[in-house]
């Protein structure tokens, strides 16, 4: 045992034993638990709320082999914090060190097991609260650019729901690799929230009357690249605005998933690639886990890329936090407050 708190101290945390609505939400006291091999105790300052986590409660995770979170668990699968302990076969962390992390489960506790391959560095400047409301959005973000679509200077794009979380950055790192960007969104003022992330033509859904708004727009090409995470409400009309021999990232499915999508469909739309990219087969080992972190947390401090904490709820607003996101009010990012 290292320092960090007694082995006989306990914590509270944020669980579900079932699946289900808000109502299976459960504050409990709970033994603080022990990092194993590979992995430290962190003490955590800040965890994001995601849309994730709605999914995670309401079990649309129960049988996925990327994501093996199981009820009954600790909800919350990013954070922010200091290392208070530090299991066997740990390299290179030290005890005090602040770190960020994703997609490991059990956020919304004071205190969590992170493994080490999921744990990037902070640099001092960022503060906890940001750092635990960019890290899962940004590190998507940053893979969907460089690593799925491989955005070159010159590019088009179409980002859909540009003014939530994911859609914010997408819009400014694909400007900022000098891509053309287009972008969707619900209403007037969400467009808006697209346009100052620096969309270069932001519309609204419209009942996909976008996708000729974008052929206009294009001459008719249709664009390079289309990031779509609302599926089922969009998706056909994204493939209608893609290029011949585009690709559309279909990162999410906030609407829902289209359950009857025929491969003969791409054929048609113009021999199109689709691809349904996950974060967890994008965070190889640390090094690439600290290479997006250090992109996203770089371009906070240099100013190239601006992410403002929407909300800070605190331990006992879980409930409202998980109603914002699933009834749309949520305007970006939202942090819980544990520490
Ligand atoms: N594949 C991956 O690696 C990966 C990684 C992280 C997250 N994701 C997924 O990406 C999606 C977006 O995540 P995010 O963190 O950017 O979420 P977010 O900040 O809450 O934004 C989601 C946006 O979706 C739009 N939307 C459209 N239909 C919606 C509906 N029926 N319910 C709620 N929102 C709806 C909303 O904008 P409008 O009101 O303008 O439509 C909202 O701003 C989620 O599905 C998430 O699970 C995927």
């Amino acid at each position: 045992m290292q320092n960090g708190p007694a082995s006989s101290a306990r914590m509270r945390a944020i669980r579900i034993e079932d699946y289900g609505g808000p109502e299976v939400l459960r504050r409990v006291e709970m033994a603080i638990p022990e990092p194993g091999p590979g992995e430290v105790l962190v003490r955590v300052a800040c965890a994001g709320v995601n849309f994730m986590d709605v999914h995670t409660r309401q079990g649309k995770y129960r049988e996925s082999r990327t994501y093996a979170v199981r009820a009954p668990c600790t909800l919350g699968m990013e954070g922010a914090g200091e290392i208070v302990r530090v299991g066997p076969r740990v390299d290179g962390l030290r005890l005090g060190e602040r770190v960020a992390w994703c997609i490991s489960w059990g956020a919304y506790a004071d205190y969590a097991v992170v493994p080490q391959g999921r744990l990037a560095r902070v640099p001092r400047e960022i503060p906890d609260d940001l750092a635990a409301a960019v890290i899962f959005q940004g590190s998507t973000a940053q893979y969907l650019v460089d690593d799925v679509a491989h955005l070159r200077p010159g590019d088009t794009c179409l980002v859909h729901a540009a003014a939530g979380g994911i859609g914010q950055i997408l819009v400014q790192l694909a400007k900022g690799r000098g891509v053309t960007v287009y972008a969707t969104a619900s209403s007037e003022d969400k467009a808006d929230i697209a346009r100052r992330a620096g969309a270069d033509l932001a519309l609204p859904y419209a009942d996909g009357g976008f996708a000729d708004r974008i052929r206009e727009a294009t001459q008719g090409r249709g664009v390079d690249v289309v990031f779509d995470a609302v599926g089922r409400s969009t998706l056909r009309d994204s493939f209608r605005c893609t290029r011949t021999r585009g690709l559309v990232v279909n990162y999410g499915s906030v609407s829902g998933s289209i359950a009857d999508l025929d491969p003969y469909e791409l054929g048609e739309a113009g021999s199109l690639f689709l691809t349904r990219p996950r974060l967890a087969d994008y965070l190889a080992d640390s090094a690439t886990v600290q290479r997006r972190a250090d992109e996203i947390f770089g371009r906070l401090l240099d100013g190239s890329l601006r992410v403002a904490v929407a909300r800070h709820y605190g331990f006992d607003e879980i409930e409202q936090a998980h109603a914002a996101l699933e009834e749309r009010r949520q305007l970006g990012k939202s942090v819980l407050i544990v520490a």
